[in-house]
């Protein structure tokens, strides 16, 4: 039988999946909202399907195809593609009498807590396909040092900076596949913090800065539980952060010494000018735009840039503010020497309850607590001179990076 779905009916249904998808990947499967929404999508499908036997979407990247034409790019639609493709489905089809039960797979299977092969055994009444597209696509190996990622690897990384740089259009996935490496080597209890970037790199500023917050972002989010899609996100959002400091002169960033009014001032648009760029780019997660506007704003709301009144911070962008602080300090800068563990955690302390949130940074520092202070320490011998500056310039400069 030939579809007479009408779209705004397939959209009604996928706006309540994404919604699912969403509250699923934020919480997890088993949340209120979740449950609220499973029944609901259980009838629409009931309902469409009454009306022809089968339903079939297409995912191409971050494009959704039913009937073979591509469905608008809304925010559901692009999640639930997004979503999708991450898990390497190319296609989902859906039958007449699934179930609520199957529509919670289909959830387990988004987030990363059952493998995809399910539908072929659990869900008479969904069926996939891989994406057979990709020719690129190569299977996802863990990665828990620095010293694994290949040449390959190093260069993609690099070549993601240098779009940014000539602000041209971003390709997510080869970030998104090292990323994934490092998802996947957390969940192999090999401990990926070990693949913080050698502080040698260090001329390569943003590209090392960027892939430690990364991994540091992901040490946090598995400690705190987060599902595997989250979890994978709140990476990329530390890997990207500072896309914004792109636009900002490199003179500026490596300035010795305290920053004029006017470069302050020019420094701190690099958030908005980040989110603006990312907005702007396709199958960047939500969660990384908001990171890249949010991360300066502190908890106590005195950072920058300004918001109205009642804002609240996303999660993630309060992880991100303390993986930058850590990797800030841990690190040798233009202004600053690089502080030993002891001192940082002191400092952290300090900042627990007003800069930084009290709870995520108790859980911070107890979790590089438990990957001993040698390793963090490694490679904080430098010997190239750095200006010295007082305590008072330092502390108007470090969580500003
Ligand atoms: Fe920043
Ligand atoms: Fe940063």
């Amino acid at each position: 039988m030939h579809a007479t779905i009408d779209r705004l009916s397939i959209q009604e249904l996928l706006n309540l999946i994404s919604s699912a998808l969403s509250a699923a990947t934020l919480y997890s499967t088993s949340h209120r909202q979740v449950r609220e929404i499973v029944p609901r999508i259980a009838e629409t499908f009931d309902r469409l399907l009454a009306q022809q036997p089968e339903l079939t979407f297409m995912i191409v990247k971050n494009d959704l195809l039913y009937d073979g034409k591509p469905l608008e790019r809304t925010p559901h639609n692009e999640r639930f593609a997004r979503i999708f493709y991450a898990r390497n489905i190319g296609y989902l089809r859906f039958s007449a009498g699934i179930s609520p039960d199957e529509i919670d797979q289909l959830l387990k299977v988004a987030v990363g807590r059952e493998r995809a092969e399910i539908f072929l055994t659990a869900t008479p009444h969904i069926d996939y396909g891989e994406v057979d597209t990709r020719d690129d696509w190569k299977p996802i190996r863990p990665i828990s040092r620095f010293e694994e990622l290949s040449d390959e690897e190093l260069q993609s990384i690099n070549e993601f900076y240098d779009v940014i740089g000539d602000k041209g259009d971003l390709d997510i996935r080869n970030v998104s596949s090292i990323i994934a490496g490092f998802v996947s080597a957390f969940q192999q209890e090999a401990n990926p913090l070990l693949a913080l970037v050698p502080l040698r790199l260090e001329d390569e500023y943003t590209f090392t800065h960027s892939i430690n917050v990364a991994i540091l972002n992901l040490a946090q989010g598995t400690s705190l539980g987060l599902e595997e899609q989250l979890l994978h996100d709140v990476g990329i959002a530390g890997m990207l952060h500072d896309a914004g400091k792109i636009f900002i002169d490199t003179e500026l960033i490596n300035k010795a010494g305290q920053l004029s009014d006017e470069e302050w001032q020019q420094m701190q648009r690099h958030p908005s000018r980040g989110a603006q760029y990312l907005m702007n780019q396709e199958g960047i997660p939500q969660v990384a735009i908001c990171t890249a506007y949010e991360h300066h704003m502190k908890y106590d709301m005195t950072g920058y840039p300004k918001v109205p009144k009642g804002w609240t911070l996303n999660l993630c962008s309060q992880m991100t503010m303390l993986s930058d602080t850590f990797d800030a300090l841990r690190t040798r800068r233009s202004y600053k020497e690089p502080w030993d563990f002891a001192k940082i955690s002191g400092l952290m302390l300090e900042l627990a309850g007003t800069q930084l949130n009290p709870y995520l940074t108790m859980n911070f520092l107890k979790l590089l607590e438990t990957l001993g202070e040698d390793v963090i320490n490694s490679g904080i011998s430098l010997t190239a001179d750095a200006p010295e500056m007082s305590e008072e310039e330092l502390s108007k400069r470090h969580v500003c990076e």
